[in-house]
């Protein structure tokens, strides 16, 4: 196996907020943010293969984005659902495989097939994975696994054994986590899973996230120096 450039983070969770606000600076309703939202995600996909990143997780619906209204949470559902349909074909030639974290088994039925559709036909591509994080939660994770352990019949958990239970289990932690807009809190993302991930907070609204964001970003982690505890 090739060296990886340590430099180069390879899983980047991404937090992808302001879609409304984005809408909403230009009196649109707040969907439009979400539909261009859509859009930065597809420029963020092919940018991240051109830059050999090998995780790329969207944090795309959390366990608390039911509190919004059933019009802006259909829509999104019909932006997702869209977006998997329309898109499948291409990201399927470019080799990008489609996982996904979280309980989408409250998502409408169709939903659930398109995403258990487009998981199927790229699970043997290993150029990008795509991680979609949809109902979920850090919390909720850390419950569902101890739930499953709990199932087991297991009497002690090791750290090991939580996070071979997780949602993300087999992922390796994300090395990077991006969260747009300029709001700095986690709100519920990967919370087991983040120990020591590197933090980015561009002031750039999700909409108008891009290559260049995207590189800017990985440049400042490239300076990081990641400690771990440790002293280097
Ligand atoms: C992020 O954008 C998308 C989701 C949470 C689904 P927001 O919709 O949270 O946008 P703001 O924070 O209201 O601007
Ligand atoms: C976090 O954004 C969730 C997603 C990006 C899916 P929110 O906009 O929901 O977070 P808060 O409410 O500002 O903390
Ligand atoms: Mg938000």
């Amino acid at each position: 196996m090739a060296m990886r450039n340590k430099n180069i983070p390879n899983h980047i969770g991404i937090i992808m907020d302001g879609n409304g606000r984005w809408a909403t600076r230009q009196s649109l309703p707040r969907n439009v943010g979400h539909k261009e939202g859509i859009n930065a995600v597809d420029r963020t996909i092919k940018a991240a293969l051109k830059l050999n990143i090998k995780i790329l997780t969207f944090f795309a619906f959390s366990t608390e984005n039911w509190k919004r209204s059933s019009e802006e949470i259909n829509g999104i559902f019909k932006l997702v659902r869209e977006f998997i349909k329309g898109k499948k074909d291409e990201y399927k030639s470019l080799g990008v495989k489609f996982i996904s974290i979280g309980d989408i088994t409250k998502f409408p039925e169709d939903l659930q097939h398109e995403l258990d559709r487009i998981k199927f036909e790229t699970k043997g591509n290993n150029s990008l994975i795509v991680n979609l994080a949809l109902n979920y939660g850090g919390r909720a994770d850390i419950v569902y696994a101890v739930n499953k352990l709990i199932d087991s019949g297991i009497k002690k958990v090791s750290e090991e054994d939580i996070l071979n239970n997780l949602y993300t289990s087999g992922l390796p932690d994300p090395d990077f986590i991006i969260r747009t807009s300029g709001e700095m809190r986690i709100s519920n993302f990967m919370l087991y899973q983040m120990a020591y991930s590197e933090l980015a907070f561009p002031k750039v609204l999700w909409p108008d996230f891009n290559e260049r964001h995207l590189k800017k970003a990985i440049k400042v982690f490239s300076k990081r120096n990641r400690r771990f505890g440790g002293i280097t």
